[in-house]
């Protein structure tokens, strides 16, 4: 069966107090949206569409950066969710399989129950997400006769008795995407807020013989976000998560608490993060690595057994080969650090490629850019690089070479060769003591005078 992912997105987020539309808003480093059409992907949708109140082109850049695809569509007044839904029609005309919409403001629907509302779908033409709310509040509530959901009651529609069933909707629907248009054709809005309610398409397939049914999931996948603090609620929730998923997949957390994920985070079993970690999207650790305290990392990889931090920063482009080390005050950016490459302390690596067992003095730097364009440093196997040294690329160091420390270096370096590029050393004997003398005479005749 192929699915047509729809997901609603225009709703004004006034309460975020933002001139980022609501869905853009992140959770562990990805747009609520993204959260949600990730989700999806499980149901492997042949086309998504995004319904969206304003910023269509911001939408679509924030859905493409992120690697997805999607269609815009944009409802321009907000006169409830059937209405939204029916804007993605056009982009439908053709289409004839399922439809599945979602909302864009919520991120946690898992991917096992979209599987388990697919599933659903082969013994029902409609099928609903419901949960079973802890305070139902202002939800729509499910009127379920044994397996079949007859209706969906809006609170504010709702009797006495619908106001007390526990049985809420999420808002996730599932049906054939012309059955879904269709339905939708014939909704109205007489109703306690004037609007297209998607919920009322369930009593209309009823009474045209069509079956529904809802399935149940846990009241936290529901949760949606329509304020800063609810943003905030929900990046804690998924933290949570994320952190109770790494230590049961076999990652060992000094303190889970003080660990920051990304959505996209993966991390091998037996591998170890100490405390005050932030992992920022597209970073993946490989089994036994180890990543020490108050360290940063985002779009890096590190092979196995690697050791980093602490107080290490990987940035984008940062790949670290088997048993390399990165330690402390030590910044990478788009350079592949050799197996078991060394580089211990405060050191600037970027645009660079250091070969396997090279060892990389402290103090040492890439200088990448010449304030209009970046060039590469490379840098062969078993190099030594002394400490303090300017590598001012682009610049060739050679295997088994080494660099002089504080060199400057401007020309490549042969393989086995040193280089060594400072001023060379003069003593002088005993002058040392001499400037010593005539200092404090200095100092003790200006004492003198200042009485
Ligand atoms: C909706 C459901 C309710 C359900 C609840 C779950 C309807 C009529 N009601 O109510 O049964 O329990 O969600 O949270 O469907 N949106 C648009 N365009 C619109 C209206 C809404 O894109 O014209 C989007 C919103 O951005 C939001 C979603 O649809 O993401 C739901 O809209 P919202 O106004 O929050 O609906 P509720 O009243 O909460
Ligand atoms: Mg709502």
């Amino acid at each position: 069966m192929s699915t047509a992912l729809i997901i609603l997105a225009a709703g004004n987020g006034t309460r975020m107090k933002s001139d980022l539309p609501k869905v853009l808003h992140p959770v562990a480093g990805a747009p609520l949206l993204i959260h949600a059409m990730r989700a999806g992907a499980v149901l492997e949708p042949d086309r998504t569409i995004v319904v969206a109140g304003r910023a269509a082109e911001q939408v679509e850049a924030a859905v493409n950066g992120f690697g997805q695809s999607a269609r815009i569509a944009l409802q321009t007044e907000r006169k409830g969710t059937a209405h939204a839904v029916a804007q993605a029609q056009p982009m439908l005309e053709e289409y004839d399989g399922d439809a599945v919409v979602l909302y864009g403001d919520t991120p946690f629907i898992s991917p096992q129950t979209l599987e388990r509302m697919a599933a659903a779908r082969r013994t029902h033409d409609i099928v609903v997400l419901g949960f079973e709310a802890a305070d139902p509040g202002r939800y729509g509530r499910l009127v379920m006769q044994g397996d079949t959901l007859e209706r969906i009651v809006e609170f504010k529609d709702a009797s006495e008795a619908e106001r007390a069933i526990t049985f809420c909707n999420s808002g996730v629907i599932a049906a054939p995407a012309r059955m879904l248009f269709d339905l939708i054709g014939a909704v109205g809005n007489d109703n306690a807020a004037a609007e297209y309610y998607l919920t009322d398409i369930i009593g209309i397939a009823r009474d045209r013989g069509l079956s529904a049914t809802a399935i149940a999931c846990d009241e936290a996948e529901t949760l949606g976000v329509n304020s800063r603090t609810e943003l905030a609620g929900a990046e804690a929730a998924f933290q949570q998560r994320a952190r109770r998923d790494a230590m049961e997949n076999g990652v060992t957390l000094y303190a889970p608490d003080s660990v920051y994920f990304a959505f996209d985070t993966v991390i091998g079993r037996d591998s170890l993060v100490e405390q005050n970690v932030v992992f920022g999207p597209g970073v993946s650790v490989e089994s036994g690595a180890h990543i020490r305290a108050f360290s940063h990392l985002e779009g890096c990889h590190v092979a196995r057994g690697a050791i980093v931090g602490p107080y290490a920063r990987l940035r984008p482009g940062a790949e670290l080969a088997e048993d390399a080390r990165i330690g402390n005050f030590v910044e990478v950016k788009n350079a592949q650090i050799g197996e078991g490459a060394k580089i211990n302390h405060l050191s600037y690596v970027g645009d660079a490629d250091v070969g396997a067992g090279t060892n990389i003095g402290a103090g040492t730097i890439t200088c990448n850019y010449d304030g209009v364009m970046k060039h590469r440093t490379e840098i062969g196997a078993r190099a030594f690089i002394g400490s303090n040294t300017m590598l001012v690329a682009p610049v060739r160091v050679g295997d088994e070479a080494m660099t002089a420390s504080g060199s400057v270096i401007t020309k490549d370096v042969g393989d086995g060769d040193l280089a060594l590029a400072r001023a060379d050393q003069i003593n002088k004997p005993g002058m040392a003591r001499k400037l010593f003398d005539l200092l404090k005479s200095k100092k003790k005749k200006q004492q003198k005078e200042a009485g």
